[in-house]
C-alpha cells in the first residue's frame, strides 16, 4: 500500500517549487544553504524538466538531476519528484503534430509555452508513460523521494480538445458509457431541433455550431475530458506505485473554481494517495481571506476530511492577474497558517528562487530578485520557523460545523447556454453563503450531494441546479432524521442529463421543501426587491424571484413589491424531525445571514458572537490533542475566548482565559488535556 504522507518527513512540509534548471549549478550551492536557514523540508522539482531529461528521442541526460537529488539530500531536503509530462519536448511536436490540442472552433495551438496537450493522443500517452518509467526506475528508491509529483494541474490551461482522435475517443466513451446509440438519443434529447443520431459514427464533440449546441451533449463532453485526463493520471500512477513501492503519488490540484474549473475534484480525490492543492489569491477587492479558507475548506473535503497538503502558494503577488498587488507584512504567515489550520500538513510556494527569465520572472518567490536582504526573505524564514513549531499537530483534523453541498457536474450544468438569467451565478451564491458562514465563525465541510450528511447539523445548498433523484431522496432523509436543510433558489431544478425533472419544479426537491415553483421571474438589469419577515423585518434581494407556491411549507419571508408581490420569498418546511429552508431569490449579505440566523435557530450550533469579524478561528484535533487556530485579519487587536488553557505554539506562552491576538498575528494554542 502506498504511504498517504510524504515520505520521511517528521514534522510539517515547508519550501517549494524548486526549477534549479534555470540556473548555474554555483548556485545551487546557495540555494540549499539558504532552504536550511529557512527551514525548508520538501521541494519539487522536475515539473517542467522533460526536454532537459531526454534532449533527443530516446537520449537521457539524468546527471544533472542525480546531482540536485543528491545535494538535496545531502542537505536533510526531501523531495517531491515532478513527471515533466505537462511538457512534452519540441521534438516529441515535430514527430507528432497530432498531439497539438485543437479548440473548439478548430484551432490547433501551438507549442512554446506548457500544457498544450491532447489528452486522447496515443503517441503522448505513450510518451508519458515512458518517461515515467525511466524517472521511476532511476529515482524511485532515491533515498531524498518522499512523494511523486504527477504533471502540472490537470485541467489548465486546456481543458478539452477537439481534435479527431478525441471524437473518436468520446465515441467509445460514449459506448462504453450509454451502451446504444439510441440511449444517448433519448439521454441528449436530440429529438429537438432534429439532431437525432443513426450511429455513434456520427457523433462529434460540441464544436463551434451555428447557435445553441445540446446542453446535455456538452456537459457529457466536460465529462468525457475531466475522465480521459483521469486516465492518463492513473496510466503514470500506477508505473510510479509498480516501480516505486510505498512512495505516495499526487497531482497538484486547483480546487478553487476561479483557478481550475474543468476538473471533478471528488473523483480525482479517489484517485491520489495524497490531495494536494495550489492556490493563489484573487485580488478582486473581495475578502481574499474568505475566498482562500474556501479554497482550504473544499480541499480538505475532496481529501474525505483527512490532512492534505498545500503544495503551491505565494510569497506575494502572483503575475497572472489584471492587476498583481504585493501581500502586506504578515499576509503571508496568515495565509500559509489558514491553509494548515483547514488540513494542510504544511505550506509550500511556487516558487523557491524568482526566475529571471520566462514568463514568471514577475512572481513572487521564497527568494526574490532581491536577495536575501529583502521584507519576502525575511518573512520566509520567519515562516519557516513558525511552520517547524507544529510539528506536533501533524495527523489531526480540522473540525467542521456545517455541510455546504458543492457538485462540479452542476456547476458545469449550470453554466450551459440559455438560462433564465445570465446575471444568476452559481459561483457567486457558494461564495455568498460560504461567506456568510464564515461572518459567524462557522467552519465548513463541501459534501457531494449524494454523500452522507447525517454528521452536520445544517446543510446548505447554494445553488445546485443539477441534482439526482437520489441525491434528492438523500436530503429528504437528512431532513426526516433531523437535518437542518437551506435551499437556495434554482437547485435540484434537472437530471444528470440536464432533463428537466418530471413535473413541478424543483423536481429533486419539491417533497423535501414542501412546495412547487410555478415560474421563475429573473429581474431586469439592476432591478430589486424587498422583502418583509418575521417582525416586520425587511431583507433586500436582488436577480432572482419566483412564484412559489407553498405545499406543506410555511411562508417566512413575504415579496413586498414587484411581480411577486405579496407571493412566498422564503419558506420552512418541517418534515419527520428536521426543517427544510427555500430561499427564492437572491439574498445580499445581510439577507443571508438573518436567514441563516434563523435557520441556526433549528439546530444545536451555538451561536458565536464572542468572536470578533474577520479573526478566523479554527480547530484540529486528534491522537495528538487539540489545537486552536486564531488568525486575526484585522489591523486591531482581538482577544479570542478559550474554554481550556494550552500553549501557544508559535511564541511559546502559556495562554488561559481570553488569548491575546494582536492586529495581524496568528497564534495556534494546544489546548491541555
Ligand atoms: C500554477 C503553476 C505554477 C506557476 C503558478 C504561478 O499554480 O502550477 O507552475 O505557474 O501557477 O502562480
Ligand atoms: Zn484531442
Amino acid at each position: 500500500m502506498p504511504e498517504t504522507t510524504p515520505r520521511g518527513l517528521t514534522g510539517l512540509a515547508f519550501g517549494g517549487d524548486y526549477n534549479p534548471e534555470q540556473w548555474p549549478e554555483s548556485v545551487w550551492r546557495e540555494d540549499v544553504r539558504l532552504m536550511r536557514e529557512a527551514g525548508v523540508t520538501l521541494v519539487s522539482v522536475g515539473i517542467f524538466s522533460w526536454a532537459l531529461l531526454e534532449p533527443s528521442p530516446g537520449a537521457y541526460d539524468f546527471g544533472w538531476l542525480d546531482r540536485v537529488l543528491d545535494l538535496l539530500h545531502e542537505n536533510g531536503v526531501r523531495v517531491d519528484l515532478g513527471t515533466p509530462t505537462v511538457v512534452p519536448p519540441a521534438w516529441f511536436y515535430r514527430a507528432h503534430p497530432d498531439a497539438l490540442p485543437v479548440t473548439a472552433r478548430g484551432e490547433r495551438l501551438a507549442f512554446g509555452s506548457r500544457g498544450a496537450i491532447c489528452h486522447s493522443n496515443a503517441d503522448y500517452r505513450a510518451a508519458a508513460v515512458d518517461i515515467t518509467t525511466r524517472l521511476a526506475e532511476r529515482y524511485g528508491d532515491h533515498p531524498a523521494l518522499a512523494m511523486w509529483h504527477v504533471h502540472n494541474e490537470y485541467g489548465v490551461p486546456v481543458s478539452a480538445c477537439y481534435c479527431d482522435s478525441c471524437a473518436a475517443h468520446f465515441r467509445r466513451w460514449l459506448a462504453r458509457a450509454y451502451g446504444t446509440v439510441d440511449a444517448v438519443n433519448e439521454a441528449w434529447g436530440t429529438a429537438f431541433w432534429g439532431q437525432r443520431y443513426a450511429s455513434f459514427e456520427e457523433i462529434d464533440p460540441p464544436r463551434l455550431t451555428p447557435t445553441v449546441g445540446n446542453p446535455a451533449q456538452a456537459l457529457d463532453y466536460r465529462r468525457f475530458a475531466d475522465a480521459t485526463m483521469r486516465e492518463n493520471f492513473t496510466a503514470e500512477r500506477d508505473v510510479l506505485h509498480r516501480l516505486s513501492p510505498g512512495i505516495p503519488v499526487t497531482t497538484n490540484f486547483m480546487t478553487a473554481l476561479s483557478q481550475c474549473d474543468s476538473v471533478d475534484y471528488w473523483a480525482w480525490g479517489r484517485e491520489v494517495d495524497l490531495v494536494t492543492n495550489d492556490h493563489y489569491l484573487i485580488t478582486d477587492g473581495r475578502r481574499t481571506h474568505v475566498n482562500l479558507a474556501m479554497a482550504a475548506d473544499l480541499t480538505r473535503s475532496v481529501a474525505g476530511g483527512a490532512p492534505w497538503l498545500l503544495l503551491e502558494h505565494s510569497t506575494s503577488g502572483v503575475n497572472w492577474q489584471p492587476r498583481n498587488p504585493a501581500k502586506a507584512p504578515g499576509q503571508m504567515a496568515r495565509n500559509s497558517l489558514a491553509h494548515v489550520a483547514r488540513g494542510s500538513e504544511g505550506a509550500l510556494f511556487f516558487q523557491w528562487r524568482q526566475s529571471r527569465r520566462g514568463a514568471e520572472k514577475f512572481h513572487s518567490a521564497m527568494v526574490p530578485h532581491g536577495g536575501t536582504d529583502t521584507r519576502v526573505w525575511r518573512e520566509v524564514v520567519e515562516l519557516g520557523a513558525s511552520v517547524g513549531s507544529l510539528a506536533s499537530l501533524r495527523g489531526t483534523r480540522t473540525e467542521a460545523d456545517v455541510a455546504v453541498l458543492w457538485d462540479w457536474h452542476s456547476w458545469w450544468a449550470q453554466n450551459l447556454d440559455w438560462r433564465p438569467s445570465e446575471d444568476h451565478d452559481a459561483r457567486e451564491r457558494a461564495d455568498a453563503f460560504y461567506e456568510a458562514l464564515y461572518d459567524r465563525h462557522l467552519t465548513v465541510d463541501f459534501a457531494h450531494p449524494e454523500a452522507d450528511l447525517s454528521g452536520h447539523p445544517l446543510v446548505v445548498v447554494p445553488a445546485l441546479y443539477l441534482m439526482t433523484r437520489a441525491a434528492g431522496d438523500n436530503l429528504r432523509a437528512y431532513v426526516e432524521n433531523g437535518g437542518t436543510l437551506v435551499v437556495s433558489y434554482f437547485s435540484g431544478i434537472v437530471d444528470e442529463h440536464d432533463a428537466v425533472h418530471e413535473g413541478p419544479h424543483p423536481g429533486a426537491l419539491r417533497d423535501v421543501l414542501g412546495l412547487t415553483v410555478e415560474e421563475f421571474s429573473p429581474l431586469p438589469a439592476g432591478g430589486r426587491v424587498r422583502l418583509t419577515g418575521p417582525g416586520g423585518a425587511e431583507l433586500d434581494a436582488d436577480v432572482w424571484t419566483e412564484f412559489v407556491v407553498p405545499r406543506g411549507a410555511e411562508t417566512v419571508w413575504t415579496y413586498a413589491d414587484g411581480l411577486t408581490a405579496g407571493h412566498p420569498a422564503v419558506t420552512r418546511h418541517r418534515l419527520g424531525g428536521g426543517t427544510a429552508w427555500y430561499v427564492s431569490t437572491r439574498l445580499d449579505a445581510e439577507g443571508l445571514d438573518a436567514l441563516l440566523g434563523r435557520a441556526a435557530e433549528d439546530t444545536p450550533l451555538a451561536p458565536r458572537a464572542d468572536l470578533p469579524r474577520d479573526v478566523e478561528v479554527v480547530r484540529r484535533t486528534g491522537e495528538s490533542g487539540t489545537f486552536l487556530f486564531a488568525i486575526n485579519h484585522t489591523a486591531t487587536d482581538a482577544e479570542v475566548p478559550l474554554g481550556t488553557a494550552g500553549t501557544e505554539l508559535l511564541t511559546g506562552g502559556r495562554a488561559a482565559g481570553r488569548l491575546a491576538v494582536p492586529a495581524g498575528a496568528v497564534r495556534v494554542v494546544r489546548l491541555d488535556g
